[in-house]
């Protein structure tokens, strides 16, 4: 959710920052700006739109050379993207400004604040809660001999909400404040230059040594140093940690679009996450606190997540329940954190999330670890707040995922939440050293499991190609296929536009049949023998409805075949993990019909890839 990033060195930084937004981008695009000092002074350049539009309009107005600057790519909470709204925001009485500001967040009490810095002689620009921080930071500033740091640590006591900041005074060109509590900051370390940003992705193409900025912790970055202080303003020494992937696997490497490639790189995200953790036939976990006698001791697991990471949970829940036997929620997220959830001391909470920084999974995280369950994250990007924070972590080693559709990280969840299942199962003698080796085998095989399920790429194109114009789309399922067809569902809708609902096949006749017309299109997944026969009966009552259906099942199905317009045969494997080889036609599907309506792919209409807001 917004993207910052800032550069002081001896460069001109306006390429670097250019460049730092669009690698950012895809946290939120709805408007862009930066803030920079040139000879002339501050100049702030900004306009609703993508980074391209900025980059124009700073053509327009006059190249800018500048050493020192911050820049901004938002998804706005506050206000509607327009030019005004847009980042950075300048701090001043007389409206010029001496101070810019970027944020990433929410302030709580701008209301507030704004009041009482309008009673001040402060006349805002914007509708944003982060024009408050702006005014404030100068009016605390105003007179004082104090340094920018020491004031913007007295701002953010005076705050409520969150906030990733970048800050720039007129008074010291060659220096930004950053500042941060509960969204992401970190700050690039490079030679006579320093960088700070939302996250890696900005920085790599300059530097692979990075420091994580914690929470209430504000920073001084210059071209020669970087200095961290936490809240009481004294300095905190902080390890330098190095990025261990190159920038090609964070590019397009041919493709048309990120979804695309991060689709085709399934079957490596989930041998790469899988691998590591088999070792002799066993699943064998390393340091994450899942030790077999916490596994044997765990009352209930919760399972929680936003979106795609939700619907993983709900195969996991699935999948865990059918092992392990052991009672098991997937749940909301942010209806977790307010529904007062039981948690018992001997439960286990498993948090998933692609970017580690969801604000309602960290704090539905936080609720359960309070609460004394043992939480154990699993998530994709390193050393994210969710990472840090939860008491185990289950990496997913997918590589960096930049389309806003999640693709091979889901994949990979799911690859985790199995072996979480088989070690569970094992521990607690309901599975056989047998079971376990035959479990692992069919875990091993998955990802050219996933490489044969791709081979429906022509046949999702055509048939995406057939249906792209239909205004609503159903996919129904039973047990792990009704979890994957929530999961298919949210894919076309948020890429495509179109209205779509997964329903549990044998619910639909309780009232949303009546949606069904002539022509509606049904994708159905069948992917499990027991369920084969059920489903069909389902699918045979929305045909009767003039219902046109594509049949999702797998190699050995045995059905009625004349049921559907359209089959796509997935090859076998074990029933279990079957989810991870019916998601895969659907993001074709669902990308392919993007494609066909021209929609904005890796990066749809109101989202943001990573959700930092509540
Ligand atoms: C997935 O395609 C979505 N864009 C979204 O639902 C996402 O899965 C959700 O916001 C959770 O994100 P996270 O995994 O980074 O926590
Ligand atoms: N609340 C700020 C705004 O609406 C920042 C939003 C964000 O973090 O994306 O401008």
């Amino acid at each position: 959710m917004c993207g910052i990033v800032g550069f002081t060195g001896r460069e001109n930084a306006l390429p670097i920052l250019i460049k730092g937004l669009y690698s950012l981008e895809y946290r939120g695009y709805d408007s862009a700006g930066i803030a920079a000092f040139t000879k002339d002074g501050l100049r702030v350049v900004k306009t609703r739109g993508r980074i391209a539009n900025l980059e124009e309009k700073i053509r327009e107005e006059g190249d800018l050379y500048c050493n020192c600057g911050i820049g901004h790519t938002r998804w706005a909470t506050h206000g509607e993207p327009s030019d005004r709204n847009s980042h950075p925001h300048l701090g001043g009485r007389d409206g010029k400004g001496k101070v810019a500001v970027v944020h990433n967040g929410i302030i709580e009490n701008y209301k507030e604040l704004r009041e009482r810095l309008e009673a001040h002689g402060y006349v805002f620009q914007s509708e944003t809660d982060t024009e408050t921080v702006a005014h404030l930071v100068d009016y605390l500033h105003t007179g004082k001999q104090e340094d920018l740091a020491k004031t913007v640590l007295a701002a953010v006591q005076r705050i409520r909400g969150s906030y990733a900041l970048g800050v720039v005074s007129m008074d010291n060109p060659e220096e930004i404040v950053a500042a941060r509590r509960d969204n992401p900051l970190i700050i690039g370390v490079g030679e006579g230059e320093n960088m700070i940003a939302s996250d890696i992705t900005a920085i790599i193409g300059r530097t692979r040594n990075y420091i994580i900025l914690d929470d209430n912790e504000v920073a001084i970055v210059r071209p020669d140093s970087v200095v961290v202080m936490n809240e009481f303003g004294d300095v905190v020494e902080k390890n330098v940690q190095t990025v261990n992937w190159d920038m090609s696997a964070a590019e397009k490497g041919g493709y048309e679009h990120f979804m695309i490639k991060e689709i085709m790189e399934q079957p490596k995200a989930v041998a790469d996450t899988v691998k590591p953790r088999i070792q002799n036939n066993a699943v064998v976990f390393e340091d994450n606190g899942l030790t077999d006698e916490r596994l044997r001791d765990i009352e209930n697991i919760h399972i929680v997540g936003c979106g795609s990471a939700l619907h993983a949970g709900m195969v996991g829940k699935r999948v865990i329940e059918a092992m392990c036997r052991i009672r098991c929620t997937a749940e909301v997220a942010s209806e977790f954190r307010y529904e007062n959830p039981i948690i018992g001391k001997k439960d286990l909470c498993i948090v998933i999330s692609q970017s580690g920084e969801t604000a309602d999974t960290l704090a539905a995280m936080r609720l359960a670890k309070q609460a004394g369950a043992f939480t154990v994250a699993i998530v994709n990007v390193v050393s994210s707040t969710i990472a840090r924070e939860a008491d185990g972590v289950l990496y997913t080693w997918a590589g960096p995922e930049i389309s806003v559709a999640t693709t091979k990280a889901y994949s990979a969840q799911l690859s985790a939440l199995y072996l979480i299942s088989v070690k569970i199962a094992r521990t607690r003698g309901l599975i056989s050293i047998g079971d376990e080796r035959a479990l692992c085998a069919e875990l091993q095989r998955l990802p050219s499991c996933i490489e044969k399920a791709l081979m429906c790429q022509e046949d999702m194109q055509r048939i995406a190609t057939l249906y792209a114009n239909r205004p609503s789309v159903f996919f129904l399922g039973r047990g792990l296929d009704y979890a994957a067809a929530l999961e298919a569902s949210l894919k076309l809708k948020e890429i495509s536009y179109i209205h779509s609902e997964a329903y549990a096949a044998g619910e639909l006749k309780h009232g949303t049949i009546s949606l069904i017309e002539e022509g509606t299109l049904v994708v159905a997944l069948a992917t499990q023998p027991a369920l084969f026969e059920k489903t069909v009966s389902n699918i045979r009552e929305v045909v009767s409805r003039g219902a046109v259906v594509v049949l999702v099942t797998t190699d050995d199905f045995t059905g009625d075949e004349s049921v559907c317009q359209h089959i796509i045969r997935l090859p076998k494997c074990l029933y279990e993990f079957s989810a991870s080889l019916s998601i895969i036609p659907m993001q074709l599907l669902a990308y392919y019909v993007a494609v066909e309506r021209n929609c904005d792919v890796d990066k749809p209409r109101n989202l943001a890839k990573s959700v930092t807001v509540e």
